[in-house]
């Protein structure tokens, strides 16, 4: 019988050991996880630390709007006429007296400085302000026909991954303190990176077209983009307005059907008509000069580049050099 009772009293004995073990242990743990929770929160406080300096090393596009109208000059295609068109614009809106800069995003290429007439002068340009080599006031080169103008060239690097939305919003923000009420973006030929670049923060876009079939759907194309990769498209804003500024036009092609009409471009793209500027050769004229084409007060080209920036202010102008000159023998014999 007793040996029975010492059996449970050992027993119970092992029983108790037992329990304060599971007591020790439970209290371990239950340390454990005070110490896990505090080590979670020092982790989850570090990571936030963390993703708080990544924001802010590279904090992504500007998603703030600018005071001033970016205007993005664009084609799918080169050679239609965009850089003459910038230049012209950018003078004719620093003319009416706005405060304007005109930039040129085509890296590797550039060529505004020329038809403007300032090359000698470029010493930073746009890749230096992105890469804070040179601040925005060292790169600007001031106009030296026309006050409140100012270019900011494009580099002659041909690393076109220079240039990142980050670094070009920073870029419009400066040009936006600085006062300028109009920035205008000369686009790189394509639909690639460049263009993008150019034209990612516009409010309007020119759509540089050549009155002929491979001009006008290029052309298509960069609309698509403007309306899905734009900063207005992808915050959900008013959509970018684009317009159409029908260059190169020479009426007497068109009547002799070598040409698309103004009407057949209009329309192929559908959306509302800028400009027609008429070929002339006074456009290489002045570009070999260094002035811009709407400083040519006789030329037609000039003054339909100068009825576009009415438009573009928003003045109604009726559209002038559509239709052919009448030589001076077929003037005579209709009367
Ligand atoms: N209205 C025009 N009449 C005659 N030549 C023009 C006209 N517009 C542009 N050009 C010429 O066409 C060529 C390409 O123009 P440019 O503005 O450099 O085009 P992009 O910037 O689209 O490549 C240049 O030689 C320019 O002088
Ligand atoms: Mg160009």
């Amino acid at each position: 019988m007793s040996e029975i009772k010492n059996e449970v009293e050992k027993t119970n004995e092992e029983v108790k050991d037992l329990a304060s073990t599971v007591k020790d242990e439970t209290a371990a743990a239950e340390v454990t996880t005070e110490d896990k929770a505090a080590e979670e929160e020092e982790v989850k406080a570090a990571e936030q630390t963390a993703e708080k300096t990544d924001t802010e090393k590279k904090s992504g596009p500007d998603l703030e709007p600018f005071n001033c109208r970016i205007i993005v000059v664009t084609s799918g295609k080169g050679g239609v006429g965009k850089t003459t068109s910038s230049a012209a614009i950018a003078t004719g809106l620093a003319l009416k007296g706005h405060k304007t800069a005109v930039i040129d995003f085509d890296v590797g290429l550039r060529n505004l400085d020329l038809v403007m007439g300032c090359e000698r002068r470029v010493v930073y340009d746009l890749i230096n302000v992105v890469h804070k080599e040179a601040r925005l006031n060292q790169a600007l080169i001031k106009d030296r026909h026309v006050d409140n103008l100012y270019i900011l060239p494009a580099s002659q690097t041909k690393d076109k991954d220079a240039l990142t939305l980050e670094g070009v919003g920073e870029v419009l923000r400066g040009l936006d303190n600085a006062g300028f009420e109009y920035v205008v973006c000369d686009s790189p030929a394509g639909i690639e990176a460049g263009a993008l670049m150019a034209l990612y923060y516009a409010d309007e876009a020119v759509v540089t077209t050549n009155p002929e079939v491979s001009s006008v759907r290029d052309s298509d194309r960069i609309i698509g983009i403007l309306n899905s990769k734009s900063r207005r498209a992808v915050l959900d804003w008013e959509p970018v307005t684009s317009r159409l500024l029908l260059t190169r036009y020479v009426p007497g092609r068109v009547t002799k059907n070598e040409m698309l009409s103004v009407e057949d471009v209009q329309e192929l793209l559908t959306i509302p008509l800028l400009g027609v500027i008429p070929e002339s050769p006074d456009v290489l004229k002045a570009s070999n000069a260094g002035n811009s084409i709407i400083l040519n007060k006789e030329s037609d080209a000039g003054k339909a580049y100068e009825d576009a920036v009415e438009r573009l202010l928003g003045n109604e102008v009726e559209l002038r050099f559509t239709t052919e000159k009448k030589g001076f023998f077929s003037k005579l014999f209709k009367r």
